[in-house]
């Protein structure tokens, strides 16, 4: 393994899920690291957890070259939406016009061009773009976020129930803290190590909604209970909060997917890359507990 200071990071989607626990996994490793930020006010939140964060939009190929330059290594985000795939294409030629060297990307379980979901045929579109990058890559495809769990805390808190339009779906999700864990492996390796590699994430089990709940429910200390709804019943209430109706879709055939047995599979391949075993729902459950308690527990 090789932990260079000499090689600066640029981590993008800095102020999100995954990228966060990045930044948490990546201090003290010997990188320099540099975020890119859409606001200047979420550099200053990120001042003393990065050297530098640099101002720029992946919409706006003019505003990148700040960000990309003098940089070795880039761990490439793309939020969700159909923008996706231009967005990638932007940040693969400002990369490419920096110079630099190897790019991690965050794909997403199961892309392809045939994907169910409309998520995994764009992922597949940035896959196969990178693939002829010409610079040294690594693809990592994580499965279902534990972490989507939160969504559903305020109304487990309040009421001891979750629903989802998942019905009888398993799923071999995963605890976001690995995925960071397996980027700031790959990051911190030597840059041909992982070149070529697509890595499948997920986590140590595939499990039924009613196990969650389970697990939700022996961590916060009072039962809790799954409670599966239509597609119908899901997407008014996620307009109803304000998502993007293409967002709406998107969940929404992923859901279909799901509940036909699409994600009911595991890999070991956390453990494999990280020498450990990947965190169990039970891990999440007690680590997050606090969210999904009733308030006035304790
Ligand atoms: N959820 C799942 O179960 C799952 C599973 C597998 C893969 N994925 C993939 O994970 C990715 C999402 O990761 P996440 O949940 O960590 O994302 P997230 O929490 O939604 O954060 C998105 C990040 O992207 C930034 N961003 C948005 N638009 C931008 C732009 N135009 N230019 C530069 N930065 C921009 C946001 O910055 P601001 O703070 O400025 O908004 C934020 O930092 C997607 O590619 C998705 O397909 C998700």
């Amino acid at each position: 393994m090789r932990t260079n200071v000499s090689r600066t990071v640029l981590i993008t989607g800095a102020t999100g899920t995954v990228s966060t626990a990045l930044l948490d996994e990546l201090r003290g490793a010997g990188l320099r690291l540099r975020a890119l930020v859409r606001e200047e006010s979420a550099a200053r939140r990120l001042k003393g957890q990065v050297a530098e964060a640099v101002v720029g939009d992946l919409g706006e190929p003019a505003s990148l070259p700040p960000a990309f330059d003098g940089v070795q290594d880039v761990w490439l985000l793309t939020p969700n939406g159909p923008r996706a795939p231009e967005h990638h294409m932007n940040a693969l030629w400002a990369a490419r016009r920096a110079g630099v060297e190897r790019v991690v990307r965050l794909s997403v379980v199961g892309a392809a061009h045939d994907a169910p979901n409309r998520s995994g045929r764009l992922h597949a579109l940035s896959d196969r773009e990178i693939e002829a990058s010409g610079l040294r890559w690594t693809i990592l495809r994580p499965h279902w976020f534990m972490q989507n769990l939160l969504n559903e805390a305020g109304d487990v808190a309040a009421t001891g129930t979750f629903s989802l339009n998942l019905a009888a779906a398993r799923i071999g999700m995963i605890d976001v803290r690995d995925i960071a864990a397996c980027a700031a492996r790959v990051l911190r390796d030597d840059p041909d190590r992982h070149h070529g590699r697509i890595h499948t994430l997920t986590g140590p089990r595939s499990l039924s909604l009613e196990e969650v709940a389970g697990e939700l429910g022996r961590a916060v200390g009072r039962p809790v209970t799954y409670r599966p709804v239509g597609d119908d019943v899901k997407r008014a209430a996620l307009l109803g909060y304000g998502v993007p109706a293409w967002i709406v879709d998107m969940l929404e055939e992923y859901a279909r997917a799901y509940a036909d047995g699409w994600g009911d599979f595991t890999t070991g391949t956390v453990a494999e890359l990280l020498g450990r075993p990947a965190r169990d729902i039970a891990d999440f459950a007690r680590d997050h507990a606090s969210a999904f308690a009733p308030a006035d527990a304790g």
